[in-house]
């Protein structure tokens, strides 16, 4: 019997995470399965028990159901906790550990993949909701000369700054308030891309030469993507990366071997 995985979430159909593990487990010759299954709001928890009764050895989590995975994690990453939402569970006996590897997936697709130095440099991050929480660690944890939170409602931004101050350089804003100011990487973690709407970045954000990231991905530019080339952004870059980064550290947690990852990115980027 191979060990089993999945995903879960709610909607889960159009998940790449099935593609991803099965050119990982085939890359590095795992005795694995890996499926998705679909959660309905309430039953997260009941999913996640039957999952593990059948023999499941590990989870990853989606949206809306990150939180409830925190919660019924027994033991918790740092990483973890702090982002306070768990996107991969590894269930050990009775244990079940709870990590996030959504931060180190971005970071590593922006300082490997991209060959983006974040150590020094004048970071800002949109949105202050889950998405952001999630790696505004790894971020701080490489040295940012500052990272500045960027928020619709500021309030938001406000108590994350707070909340990670402990953590490295870090201040808040609303997105008017950033007029005047340049940042050699900027980072779209809002939903707004999902609506095909912007945030009210303000003209004269990007330094030159900097990196536009948009954790969200589609065919062709995100609009957050189109207005940051106009912008004269130099570099840009869709979630891909991260998506398949993220995946391959879930991989590593649970088989104890990194994937390859570059083939797979190449592989899920449709033809420019
Ligand atoms: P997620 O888990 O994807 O982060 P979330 O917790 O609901 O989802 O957070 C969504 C984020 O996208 C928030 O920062 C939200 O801004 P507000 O806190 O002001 O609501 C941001 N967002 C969503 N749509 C937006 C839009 N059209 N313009 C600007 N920000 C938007």
């Amino acid at each position: 019997m191979p060990d089993l995985y999945a995903v879960i979430g709610n909607p889960i159909a159009h998940s790449k995470s099935p593609l991803i593990h099965a050119e990982f487990s085939r890359q590095t010759d795992q005795d694995m399965r890996y499926e998705a299954i679909f959660a309905p709001p309430d039953g997260f928890a009941i999913a996640v028990a039957t999952f593990r009764q059948c023999g499941g050895k590990g989870m990853n989590v989606t949206v809306p159901f990150k939180l409830e995975a925190c919660k019924i994690s027994t033991r918790l990453t740092e990483r973890a906790a702090v982002a306070q939402a768990v996107n991969t569970l590894v269930f050990d006996n009775d244990e079940i550990l709870g990590d996030n590897t959504d931060g180190a997936g971005l970071v590593r697709d922006i300082v490997i993949n991209l060959d983006f130095v974040i150590t020094g440099k004048r970071v800002l991050l949109m949105g202050a909701g889950g998405a952001a929480r999630g790696v505004l660690l790894p971020l701080l944890e490489h040295q940012p000369q500052m990272l500045t939170i960027a928020n619709r409602t500021a309030q938001k931004a406000h108590e994350l700054q707070q909340q990670f101050s402990a953590y490295g350089s870090i201040a808040s804003s609303n997105y008017a308030d950033l007029a005047g100011q340049r940042f050699d990487i900027v980072i779209n973690a809002t939903s707004a891309s999902l609506s095909g709407e912007l945030p009210s970045l303000p003209a004269g954000v990007f330094a030159a030469e900097s990196l536009a990231y948009d954790m969200m991905y589609g065919n062709g530019l995100t609009p957050f993507l189109q207005f940051a080339q106009q912008q004269g952004a130099t570099h840009l870059a869709d979630g891909i990366g991260m998506l398949v980064e993220q995946a391959a550290e879930s991989f590593f947690l649970w088989r104890g071997v990194r994937p390859e990852t570059e083939p797979v990115i190449a592989m899920l980027r449709p033809e420019t």
